[in-house]
């Protein structure tokens, strides 16, 4: 950690936690054993992040396409974001942190809502680490919403269809205020985006780790971020221009 330069940190850093059922799979276990050992790199991350200073953490926690799973899963899933949320959310908010969940939350049972609406009302206000949580999540659901916001507005007259630019795009998404993740970390050696902040990712620098969530701790996020400032990020520009800056 002290090789990390605390100047040229991601505000912004999105995790796909993939790898769970393998890991348990290779243990001789069922694939809850596995989502029930990525709550414990759920917390270790958080930890992490939030002494090394990162602003916003977004997890990829479930995702749309996840409700086709068997439905044992599925179930033992919600059972374990609203138990975990229950647990997390007394330390969460000791720490100053600000949960935030994005994604299409109707879908989510009842008890999960209500979780979900607790622990973002008692950490509102604070103003550490912003973790966000995707959960029923999936790009393309997020930039179709946008789309209808968008095209409502037009039709009340609030917005004229000529004004529509980036920066009222970015509004009209789930992170609306959140800056774009500057880091996009998916572990167990997948090497995909899979529907995950489509629009927000255009310029992250992507990194691929063979470790499975379950084993992922500060030390794998530490190496993902040393990756992260040793790379040129250029923006569409040269490198020339770049080094002038
Ligand atoms: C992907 O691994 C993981 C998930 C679909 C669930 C992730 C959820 C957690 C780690 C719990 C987090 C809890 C909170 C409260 C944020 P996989 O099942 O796709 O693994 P595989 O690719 O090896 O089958």
């Amino acid at each position: 950690m002290e090789t990390l330069d605390m100047k040229r940190l991601p505000k912004h850093i999105a995790i796909i936690m993939d790898g769970n059922g393998r890991w348990a799979k290779d243990q001789g276990q069922d694939r809850l054993f596995g989502h029930y050992h990525g709550v414990i790199s759920v917390r270790r991350v958080v930890e992490a992040a939030a002494e090394i200073g990162i602003q916003y953490l977004t997890l990829y926690a479930f995702s749309t396409e996840n409700w086709d799973r068997p439905a044992e899963e599925v179930t033992g899933l919600m059972t374990l974001f609203v138990d975990t949320i229950a647990k997390e959310v007394p330390d969460l908010h000791q720490n100053n942190i600000k949960l935030v969940f994005i994604g299409n939350l109707g879908m989510l049972p009842e008890e999960a809502r209500a979780a979900l609406k607790n622990a973002t009302d008692q950490t509102a206000q604070n103003t550490g680490l912003t973790l966000i949580i995707a959960l029923s999540y999936s790009g393309r659901w997020e930039l179709v919403e946008a789309a209808k916001k968008i095209a409502e507005k037009a039709l009340m007259g609030a917005i004229e269809v000529e004004a529509i630019d980036e920066s009222i795009f970015a509004e009209n998404l789930a992170t609306k205020g959140f800056p774009d993740p500057e880091l996009m970390i998916r572990t167990s050696g997948e090497c995909r985006i899979s529907n995950f902040l489509l629009y927000q990712l255009a310029y992250a620098e992507l990194y691929f780790t063979e470790t499975r969530w379950p084993e992922f701790r500060k030390e794998n996020l530490v190496a993902a971020l040393l990756e992260y400032q040793s790379r040129e990020r250029r923006f569409g520009k040269t490198s020339a221009q770049i080094q002038q800056i």
